[in-house]
């Protein structure tokens, strides 16, 4: 099996291609520089090289993306110049790593990320829109950025289902070797817990002396983050849980 990974360099896609690798996989490891073992150059806002990238390749994980770039030119775009740059005959599977709640959560870069499911849905491409929860280290940035001093404000009742990146790495490879879904599937950790719950558990390792404080935010993404929108329906679950990533 020859896998490219888009977003090889990717905090998900670090994980992903030795885990690939580990299984006898060849994996091309997709970025802007090509840098690494196996790297190859593509850039999805250009379309320079992704038509070389992908010759000949049997499956794709499709993990780019510029959550704090313009993710309707990487995103949307770039995943339409990705289903361009394909060469529809040898490709048996792509992934694409999406987000649970793109549907419903108001917000623009899940909106992007929703819209770039619609183009690979409209493909035709044997695809597979696998929507994954946060990941347990970027709860972790997000508190670590929210603190102010000894005070670490969190928005009041939003409730989140964190997963391990490892584990979602795993899941992929799975994916990879079974057939397509043709639709959406989901992955999350093993756990629902509210903001201030993830907070505590990381201020109990990570800053000891911060006082978490649970702030109601208005307006209708936090109202439907309170509702749980950002919380896996069915699927198969993870194992280690927040308090375990943090004890690790
Ligand atoms: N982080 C989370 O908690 C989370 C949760 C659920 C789902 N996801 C999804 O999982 C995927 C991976 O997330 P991540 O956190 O691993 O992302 P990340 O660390 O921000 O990595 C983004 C990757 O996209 C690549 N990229 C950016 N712009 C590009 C362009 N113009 N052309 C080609 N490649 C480009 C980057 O490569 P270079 O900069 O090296 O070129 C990098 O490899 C994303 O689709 C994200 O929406 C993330």
């Amino acid at each position: 099996m020859d896998v490219l990974v888009t977003g090889g360099t990717g905090r998900l896609g670090t994980r992903l291609v030795p885990r690939l690798r580990q299984d006898g996989v060849v994996v091309r490891q997709m970025s802007r520089r090509g840098t690494g073992p196996g790297g190859v150059r593509g850039d999805l806002a250009t379309g320079f090289d992704l038509r070389a990238a992908l010759a000949g390749v049997d499956v794709v994980v499709h993990a780019a993306s510029a959550p704090l770039g313009d993710p309707w030119q990487v995103d949307v775009a770039g995943t339409r110049r990705l289903v361009e740059a394909i060469s529809r005959e040898g490709l048996r599977h792509l992934v694409y790593v999406s987000i649970v709640g793109v549907d419903r959560i108001p917000f623009g870069y899940y909106r992007a990320k929703f819209a770039a499911e619609q183009v690979l849905l409209a493909s035709g491409l044997p695809v597979t829109l696998l929507r994954v929860t946060q990941f347990h280290d970027v709860v972790d940035e997000l508190l670590d950025t929210a603190r102010r001093g000894p005070v670490l404000p969190v928005p009041m009742g939003w409730r989140l289902q964190p997963v391990d990146v490892d584990e979602v790495a795993a899941h992929i490879a799975g994916l990879c070797a079974g057939p397509p879904s043709g639709g959406v599937v989901e992955f999350g950790g093993p756990e629902a817990l509210t903001a201030a719950e993830l907070a505590r558990a990381w201020a109990a390792v990570r800053a000891p002396n911060a006082r978490v404080v649970a702030t109601p935010v208005p307006g209708r993404m936090s109202s439907v983050l309170r509702d749980g929108a950002a919380l896996p329906g069915g699927g198969p679950r993870g194992r280690r849980t927040y308090a375990g990533h943090l004890r690790g």
